[in-house]
């Protein structure tokens, strides 16, 4: 497959697996990549900037491919040393950095000026276009299906995918919802120029997270993820389980702060979910778990995607003509 994201981040398929707090370590990054795609490393899920340097080097043993580096910029009372991350990252001579959140201006710039490509992920085309302003060389745009941070103004993929491609000249990686082949063929027939995967990524072999945790992500439904964080503007969307109906019933009575939740909603507690398998934190889910059926090796899983997705374009062809 040739599309600009190929071409950019030197990867045969445009299939790359997002950033993922707890998830995205050596073991996924270099997996994904090792398979044809593009695996990402999560900065901040490694305590330390110089865990992160030994991270990426341990990744580097893993693969000769390709691989690139998530920073999510997020509001804090106490923000993690971001410059020093960046700069680790630059350091390492990381090919590829995939940012997300606020204000991602000035790390855009201090990385495509160290020669490191930037993909900026984000949920809204003002956000987009702000971003292409700044100097980024691809767009990941979230739609509403996606695990994690979805936005607040509820624009789903069929919209915002097609929308970004029209109004951007960076070439637009389409994500939020794809787990196939269909999706696959899907966004780029609607002009994206790649994937995004999250959900789909943590159900493989390769996911470093409690086979149990996999399992939940086969069993559930396309119903069985819910929007957490909506009172507080900050909407995230997440497996449903005994801890996000509990959040969400706090959040319904009205008046809650993020004091109220917060010993429901802590990252420790999310990272023992996924470890251990049990369903006691708050683990990041997206709508597209109704199409997850299996726990196949990244591999499997890219080959299967690109196969199903040229056959159907080859029957979407054949049925348009
Ligand atoms: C377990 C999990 C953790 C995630 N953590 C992050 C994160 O730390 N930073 C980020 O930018 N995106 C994060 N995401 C979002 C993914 O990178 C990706 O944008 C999203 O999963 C795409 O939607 P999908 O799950 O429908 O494929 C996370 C997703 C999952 C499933």
């Amino acid at each position: 497959m040739k599309t600009r994201i190929t071409e950019l981040l030197g990867i045969r398929y445009p299939i790359i697996q997002g950033g993922m707090m707890w998830v995205g370590r050596a073991e996924m990054a270099a997996a994904v990549s090792n398979a044809g795609g593009l695996g990402i490393l999560t900065a901040l899920t490694q305590p330390t900037p110089a865990d992160l340097a030994r991270e990426i080097e341990r990744c580097r043993s893993m693969t000769d491919k390709p691989f690139g580096v998530n920073l999510t910029l997020l509001p804090s009372i106490n923000p993690p040393p971001y410059d020093e991350y960046l700069g680790v990252i630059i350091k390492s001579g990381v090919q590829v950095l995939e940012t997300a959140g606020n204000n991602p201006g000035k790390y855009i710039a201090r990385a495509r000026a160290a020669g490191i490509k930037v993909i900026h992920k984000c949920v809204a085309i003002r956000h987009a276009l702000k971003a292409q302003a700044l100097g980024a060389d691809a767009i990941s745009i979230d739609g509403f299906e996606c695990a994690g941070h979805p936005g607040e103004d509820d624009v789903p993929g069929l919209v915002l995918i097609p929308l970004a491609v029209r109004t951007l000249t960076i070439p637009v990686i389409a994500s939020g919802g794809i787990a196939d082949g269909r999706g696959l063929a899907a966004a780029l027939v609607m002009g994206a120029e790649g994937v995004n995967m999250g959900t789909r990524f943590c159900a493989t072999v390769e996911a470093p997270i409690h086979p149990d945790a996999k399992q939940a992500l086969v069993d559930a439904s396309e119903r069985d993820t819910q929007l957490i964080f909506r009172t507080l503007h900050n909407t995230a969307r997440v497996l449903k389980n005994p801890i996000s109906d509990e959040v969400v019933s706090i959040e319904r009575k009205g008046g809650a702060t993020f004091e109220d939740i917060r010993h429901l909603v802590v990252g420790v507690r999310g990272r023992a979910a996924l470890e251990t398998g049990t369903n006691d934190g708050i683990v990041s889910a997206g709508q597209c778990v109704g199409l997850i059926n299996d726990v196949p090796t990244c591999a499997e899983l890219i080959e299967r995607m690109v196969g199903e997705c040229r056959a159907h374009l080859q029957n979407a062809c054949a049925w348009a003509n």
